[in-house]
C-alpha cells in the first residue's frame, strides 16, 4: 500500500470522553502523520437518537473542537462534517440494495435495544445505521478505520457489502479493515461497563474541574475497608490511572492496593489529578480555538470541499456500475 488512506468518525451527541480519546481520537491523531487521514463528525448518525436541532450543531461545533484542540492537524488532515458530503446517503441507498436483512438483524445496536424490551419501537435509522456507516467508509476509498472495539462489528458489515458489490458489479470499491489498539480497546466507564455516553458513566474530555471530580469521586468501588488488601487488576481506578501516569507511578498505586492501608478515596483524587494536568495543554488550546469565532468553520468549510472532491468521484464510479448514468 503507498500511502494509506484513514478514516474515522465520531458521533455528535453529547461531550466527548476518555473513552472517545483513546480508543479513537489519539489514535486517529497518530495516524494523520502516515497517510491520508479524513476525520468527520457523523452528524446523520447522531440523527438516530438526538432530535433537537439546536443541540446537534452544538455538539457537532464541540467535537470539531475537541477534535482540534487534541492535536488534529487541518493542514495534515481533512476534518469535516458527515452531512457537508450528502452523497454519503446516495451510496448508503445503494448499498441497501444488496444489504441482507439478516446481517443487520445481527448487528449489536439493533439487537441490544430489541433485548431491552423498550416500549419505543427501533427506528429504521438505528437498524439501517450500519448501512451509511459503511458508506462512509467506502465513499472515501479508505484502507485503514481506527476505532475502538465496539465499532468492530461495523467495519466487518463494511467489508461483506465491499466485497458483495465487487463481485456482483466489478472491483469498484476498497476494502477497508479496522484499526484498533488491544490495550485501549474497551476503556472502562465510572461505573466499570464500557465508558458510553449512552451509559451515563462517562468522565468528559472537557469538563469544569470540580464536576469532573464529583465524576471521578464516584467511580464505583467494593466495601473492601481502607486497611485491607485490594486487587489492583479488577480496579477500574488502576485501569484509567494506567492511561494517565507513568509506569513507575502505576507500580506505586498497584503496590500501595496490595500492601492495604490506602483507601479508595486516596487513589481516585490521584486518579483526578492525573487525568486534570494531562489535558491541562488542550484546555488551553480549546480556549483559545473557541475565542477566534470563524475558526471551526472555515475549517470545516474546507473540509467539506476536500471531502466532497474525494466522495463525488467515487459515486461516478459507483453510479456508472450499477447502471444509473
Ligand atoms: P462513537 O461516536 O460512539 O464513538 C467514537 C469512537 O470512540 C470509540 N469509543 C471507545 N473506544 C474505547 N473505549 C470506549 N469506552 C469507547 N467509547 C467510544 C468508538 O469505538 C469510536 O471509534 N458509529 C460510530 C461513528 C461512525 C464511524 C463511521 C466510525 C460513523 N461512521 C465510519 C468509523 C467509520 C460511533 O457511533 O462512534
Amino acid at each position: 500500500m503507498a500511502t494509506p488512506r484513514i478514516l474515522s468518525g465520531i458521533k455528535p451527541t453529547g461531550q466527548l470522553h476518555i473513552g472517545n480519546y483513546f480508543g479513537m481520537m489519539r489514535p486517529a491523531i497518530d495516524w494523520q502523520e502516515r497517510g491520508e487521514a479524513y476525520y468527520f463528525i457523523a452528524d446523520y448518525h447522531a440523527l438516530t437518537s438526538v432530535h433537537d436541532p439546536q443541540a446537534i450543531r452544538e455538539y457537532s461545533r464541540g467535537v470539531a473542537l475537541d477534535f482540534l484542540a487534541c492535536g488534529l492537524d487541518p493542514a495534515k488532515a481533512v476534518l469535516f462534517r458527515q452531512s457537508d458530503v450528502p452523497q454519503v446517503t446516495e451510496l448508503t441507498w445503494i448499498l441497501s440494495c444488496v444489504a441482507p436483512m439478516p446481517m443487520l438483524e445481527n448487528c449489536h445496536a439493533y439487537k441490544d435495544h430489541l433485548a431491552r424490551k423498550q416500549e419505543e419501537p427501533a427506528l429504521h435509522g438505528l437498524f439501517a445505521y450500519p448501512v451509511l456507516m459503511a458508506a462512509d467508509i467506502l465513499l472515501y476509498d479508505s484502507n485503514i478505520v481506527p476505532v475502538g472495539r465496539d465499532q468492530k462489528q461495523h467495519v466487518e458489515v463494511t467489508r461483506d457489502l465491499a466485497e458483495k458489490m465487487n463481485r456482483i458489479f466489478g472491483k469498484i470499491l476498497i476494502v477497508p479493515e479496522a484499526s484498533i489498539r488491544a490495550e485501549v480497546e474497551t476503556i472502562p466507564g465510572l461505573d466499570g461497563r464500557k465508558m458510553s455516553k449512552s451509559y451515563g458513566n462517562t468522565a468528559p474530555l472537557f469538563d469544569e474541574e470540580k464536576s469532573l471530580k464529583k465524576k471521578i469521586m464516584g467511580i464505583v468501588t467494593d466495601s473492601t475497608p481502607v486497611e485491607a488488601p485490594k486487587d489492583p487488576a479488577s480496579s477500574s481506578i488502576v485501569q484509567l490511572y494506567r492511561l494517565f501516569a507513568s509506569p513507575a507511578e502505576v507500580a506505586v498505586m498497584e503496590e500501595q492496593f496490595r500492601g492495604g492501608g490506602v483507601g479508595y478515596g486516596d487513589f481516585k483524587k490521584r486518579l483526578f489529578g492525573a487525568i486534570w494536568d494531562y489535558f491541562a495543554p488542550m484546555r488551553t488550546r480549546r480556549a483559545e480555538l473557541e475565542s477566534d469565532g470563524g475558526y471551526v468553520n472555515r475549517v470545516l468549510r474546507e473540509g467539506a470541499e476536500r471531502a466532497g472532491a474525494v466522495a463525488e468521484k467515487t459515486m461516478a464510479r459507483v453510479r456508472s456500475a450499477v447502471g444509473l448514468r
